[in-house]
């Protein structure tokens, strides 16, 4: 089976959470009793992910070499760093990775996601998959904050950012699997409205392709990326713990 390398991203200026990040890294912020970014660290362990790349940004940079060092402490073999200069959008801290993906797949989390159980199953299955991307749905009550896939007869027909009115309860998740194709079409990317290249034309772009494909997550999902899902997120993982890996 196909290696996957791993992506982290977690830069941004985090301003949904001012004044909290005016001094850190909203990566940094304690979700219950860790740093937010050992979450995705550890999701990706799980799912027997060890190679990362960490893309960070922003002024507190530096605070990241001092939390996680080499990485061995938290089962990471290799634990690489980039820098984002400037605020590009999501879509553009993915093409930094071009070099370390070396012609590999990926899986790229967002840094403020934190998820209840493991990837592990998708991770194979993408392993298996001969070419393309796959991403990770789940129902939320609250869909117009992300992503959402518009579905037909149980398949992804497309994906709206943010709507105003969403097609289906589905949230895209920042849990992302890709080919190295990826970086070919960041390169083609414009920017949006919010003058970002965004990771939904990204996903859109697989999809007109025919080799996107997709899996629903078990388990709760949250993002921690404002003040009420961060709260929500420490009451989740201090109920229920995070990361389970069966
Ligand atoms: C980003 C993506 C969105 C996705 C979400 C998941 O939104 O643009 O498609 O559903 O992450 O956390 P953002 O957090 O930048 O608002």
């Amino acid at each position: 089976m196909d290696k996957i390398r791993g992506v982290i991203l977690a830069g941004g200026l985090g301003t949904r959470l001012f004044p909290s990040t005016k001094v850190t890294n909203k990566h940094l912020l304690p979700v219950y009793d860790k740093p937010m970014i050992y979450y995705p660290i550890q999701t990706m362990t799980n799912a027997g992910i060890d190679d990362i790349l960490l893309v960070t940004g922003g002024n507190h940079a530096g605070d990241f070499l001092q939390l996680l060092g080499n990485g061995r402490d938290l089962g990471i073999s290799r634990l690489n760093y980039t820098y984002q200069v400037g605020e590009g959008g999501i879509a553009a801290a993915l093409s930094l990775a071009e070099d370390f993906a070396d012609g590999g797949k990926i899986c790229v989390i967002l840094g403020d996601n934190v998820i209840h159980r493991n990837i592990r199953r998708a991770a194979d299955d993408f392993r298996a998959q001969p070419k393309g991307a796959k991403i990770l749905l789940k129902e939320v009550p609250d869909a117009q904050r992300f992503g959402v896939a518009e579905m037909k007869d149980g398949r992804i027909v497309r994906i709206i950012e943010k709507p105003q009115n969403p097609p289906s309860n589905l949230a895209v998740t920042g849990i992302y699997f890709y080919d190295a194709h990826v970086f070919d079409i960041t390169r083609t990317l414009k920017p949006s409205g919010r003058g970002e290249l965004e990771i939904t034309d990204v996903n859109n772009a697989y999809l007109s392709e025919g080799t996107l494909t997709h899996d629903i997550l078990e388990g709760w999902w949250t993002d921690a990326g404002t003040f009420e899902s961060l709260h929500r997120a420490s009451a989740l993982v201090r109920d229920g713990g995070a990361n389970l890996v069966d």
